[in-house]
């Protein structure tokens, strides 16, 4: 089997490894891909946008699988164009990603299927956001409708927060068309879980439960990043808990995405917050997220790419796919800046020595190799990911390998876990 796979994040480095892994696997092609996916399969400089000359491509290499990471091309259509060409994809139509691509669809579906979320209203203008939160009492949140890049989500603590985003929504429009439309939410109290099921659009499969860490800082300061570590599975998502979310959530928008005639397939990742037991979605991604991939993916036992081939054809078998009992750690590594400006073409030292650990998974972001030297090339360079029989371990020694890698202005949260690390063991990680 030939695999393409779309996006140049460490998701995909993630993803073509363990695709590499597959005894059915005969080639692999990333597009436009980075260092990363380069030393599993080969790089292919089509940008995702270019779905013309992906679909040619594909049709040129005769390609049996193509696998979406990003979720631009989802809303971009390239799903429907590829099956329209009679071309086998994994990732939810264009409609189906509209879980992601509009909060206002995601909210009003969760409704309609009373899918426990906060409460909300909808605004079409400013007046109508200063009507909805008169008197609101804080904090509540803010969110554009559409694509944001994981910044449309604004916690109101205060009359200057709202100030602020009313004028970074309607007089700077920060957020473009995306902020044409508005929710207003009740803040949720309780602890962040992300969920992920792969599904057909019938058959689902569960991932582990992964923990995030959006802050560019230890201890949840700084400005959001795309997420700086992550941890699987997580603590709070309990048997229990993780049946609720299957019964109250991913079940019923599978069958509600089916009866309006929208069925979703791919990866349906619930951003949810649980309270005394009980999960409440924040949002739905139609994609896998990274860095939570860069620790689902080591714990998955079985053939991805057979799995994710049978997800594009209609015909999972649910029965037969397998997940690790182990546990999965991973820090990111930045540049210097990130998430603002930051300078690119820093020697990177130490992947070679990493290499050749079988402990450890270095997966590759914004990196880029150049006359034998690794150099980074982007905001989040790398992730280190070790798996473990406890978190615990995994957290430290991925911990250990950290130190290990070398560049100018590395950047890192020390703090990755520290949930479980406080709960588990109050063991301190000391910075190299
Ligand atoms: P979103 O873009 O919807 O994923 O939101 C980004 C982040 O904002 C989430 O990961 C949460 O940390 C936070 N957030 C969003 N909505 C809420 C909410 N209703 N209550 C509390 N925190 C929220
Ligand atoms: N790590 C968050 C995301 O992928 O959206």
């Amino acid at each position: 089997m030939k695999i393409l796979v779309i996006g140049s994040g460490g998701r995909e480095s993630a993803i073509v490894w363990k695709l590499s892994k597959s005894e059915k696997v005969t080639g692999i092609y990333c597009t436009p891909g980075n260092a990363g996916t380069a030393c599993y399969g080969e790089n292919v400089p089509i940008s995702e946008s270019e779905i013309d000359k992906l679909i040619e491509f594909v049709q040129e290499k005769e390609i049996d699988l193509t696998v979406v990471g990003p979720e631009k091309p989802l809303l971009d259509g390239i799903v429907d164009r590829f099956v329209s060409h009679g071309l086998t994809i994994f990732g939810p139509s264009q409609k189906a990603a509209m879980l992601e691509g509009s909060k206002v669809f995601a909210k009003q579906f969760m409704s309609e299927h009373d899918i426990p979320t906060a409460p909300y209203e909808v605004c079409a203008s400013r007046e109508d956001v200063e009507e909805a939160t008169t008197g609101k009492i804080f904090p509540y949140v803010i969110k554009v409708d559409g694509l944001a890049a994981g910044k449309g989500a604004i916690i109101i603590k205060n009359q200057d927060d709202l100030r602020q985003a009313l004028i970074e929504i309607y007089e700077e429009r920060k957020f473009g068309a995306a902020g044409d439309s508005v929710i207003v939410e009740d803040f949720l109290n309780g602890e962040e879980l992300s969920v992920f099921a792969i599904t057909d659009g019938s058959d689902y499969v569960l991932l582990s439960s992964a923990q995030d860490h959006k802050r560019i800082f230890d201890g949840e300061k700084g400005p959001n990043t795309g997420g700086m570590g992550a941890y699987a599975p997580a603590p709070v998502g309990t048997a229990d808990v993780l049946r609720k979310v299957e019964e109250r959530i991913i079940r019923p928008v599978l069958k509600g995405m089916k009866e309006k005639g929208t069925p979703y397939s791919g990866v349906l990742y619930c951003g949810l917050m649980i309270h005394n037991g009980n999960p409440r979605v924040i949002e739905f991604n139609a994609r896998f997220g990274d860095p939570e991939t860069q620790v689902l993916i080591p714990l998955i036992k079985s053939d991805l790419a057979v799995l994710l081939l049978s997800v594009a054809q209609g015909k999972l078998d649910a029965s037969s796919f397998q997940i690790s009992d182990k546990y999965a750690a991973c820090v990111i590594l930045a540049s210097a800046g990130y998430p603002g400006d930051y300078e690119k073409g820093k020697e990177i030292a130490g992947i070679e020595q990493l290499f050749q650990s079988r402990k450890v998974n270095i997966f590759m972001a914004g990196t880029r190799f150049d006359a034998e030297r690794y150099l980074t090339n982007g905001g989040r360079v790398l992730g280190i990911t070790v798996v473990s029989k406890s978190l615990n371990d995994a957290i430290l020694s991925a911990y250990n390998y950290v130190n290990i890698i070398k560049f100018e202005g590395k950047q890192y949260r020390s703090d990755i876990g520290f949930r479980v690390l406080e709960r588990l063991s109050h063991k301190k990680i000391n910075r190299g």
